[in-house]
């Protein structure tokens, strides 16, 4: 389960030399060691070491058959590549691994993440050795086997996990048919069965033009709740990023407040300029309560060019995000990017 040995050596080696011959390949934002990357996942710190898994496929540049990458960093800026973590394999998940997240259950890592079948993706996890290098999936899985029945879904998957006085609980992204984008909440004991407690929140896919760049789509993908603290005061934050019948559109957040078992928004944000070139994001909290995010570069190259790089996608350099004053967010390289610095040049005077 664990190691990329399921791909002749060979075939990877021609793709990681192509790669790694590009001149046009970054030089300090991540990315995979050849193939497709696309969204952040499983984002934690353990020890002195950030763990960055993300959507891999390491046999081409090209979405399919997605795995785990994996890469640690004890700055957040020098990554090291680890064995694969997931790879799809008969069952809910031969089509993919595809995003989601790692919590601790107690002392065991659990990846919880969506099993891509078919075209459908469900609930799957997976448990991991304490290094977080080992990975072994749950005989069970997947551990939520449908849908809510009584919702007519465009799709159902990516996981915002976390945990609430005894019980687990988390958000799945989704979008209902007619209506708009949606956060699916359910609740745990054990990781392994959950309970549907309903819409967290439902987003209105007719409430602006389908081409404002803050339109919610009808469906979200990649939810993400959390809190920010601002200096006087804090607000709950819904991160999703608005997708429509296969288009990635932006990522988009709500404030509001987080309050039983639904989200009261207030208002909703682009969360960056970039449109779909900073897609997918995810956050963790550091050990120091930094708030970080990662987000997916997506490629503006064709893909015909990806092909004959040998590589696709890039991952955001990590933001620390704080509250505005005004209550929205405020994003910033974190602090350790300034370590990529080096001589300062100025302009000297031309000469001739
Ligand atoms: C977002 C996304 C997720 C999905 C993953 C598949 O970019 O489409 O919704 O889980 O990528 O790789």
């Amino acid at each position: 389960m664990t190691g990329d040995t399921t791909y002749p050596p060979l075939v990877k080696a021609a793709l990681r030399e192509r790669a790694a011959s590009d001149p046009h390949r970054p030089r300090f934002h991540f990315t995979a060691p050849a193939g497709w990357l696309n969204d952040p996942n499983g984002l934690t710190r353990r020890g002195d070491e950030y763990h960055l898994f993300y959507q891999f496929n390491p046999l081409a540049p090209v979405h399919d058959r997605i795995h785990w990458g994996h890469a640690v960093s004890t700055d957040l800026l020098h990554w090291r590549d680890l064995p694969i973590a997931l790879a799809p394999s008969d069952g809910p998940d031969a089509d993919g691994c595809w995003s989601g997240v790692l919590v601790n259950d107690g002392d065991v890592p659990t990846i919880v993440y969506s099993g891509r079948h078919g075209d459908h993706e469900l609930p799957c996890i997976a448990t991991g050795s304490p290094d977080l290098v080992e990975w072994t999936k749950h005989p069970g899985n997947p551990v939520i086997p449908s849908p809510p029945a009584d919702l007519d879904i465009v799709a159902f998957r990516d996981h915002c996990v976390w945990r609430e006085g005894d019980l687990w609980r988390q958000v799945i992204g989704s979008g209902i048919r007619g209506q708009g984008g949606t956060a699916l909440l359910y609740e745990s004991s054990d990781l392994r069965e959950w309970t549907y407690l309903g819409p967290l929140l439902i987003g209105d896919s007719d409430d602006r033009s389908r081409t404002a760049l803050d339109w919610t789509g009808t469906m979200w993908e990649c939810v993400d709740l959390f809190r920010v603290d601002g200096d006087r005061t804090a607000s709950d934050i819904l991160v999703f990023s608005a997708w429509d019948d296969g288009v990635t559109h932006h990522p988009l957040y709500w404030t509001g407040r987080y309050e039983g078992d639904r989200f009261v928004p207030e208002r909703l944000h682009r969360l960056d300029l970039g449109g779909r070139f900073f897609y997918a994001p995810q956050t963790m909290r550091d050990t120091d309560g930094r708030r970080l995010m990662f987000g997916w570069m997506q490629e503006g190259r064709s893909d015909a060019a990806s092909i004959a790089a040998g590589w696709s996608g890039v991952m955001s350099l990590p933001r620390s995000v704080t509250l505005a004053a005004d209550g929205s967010l405020c994003q910033y390289p974190v602090d350790e990017v300034a370590g990529l610095r080096g001589d300062l040049l100025s302009a000297g005077p031309a000469d001739g």
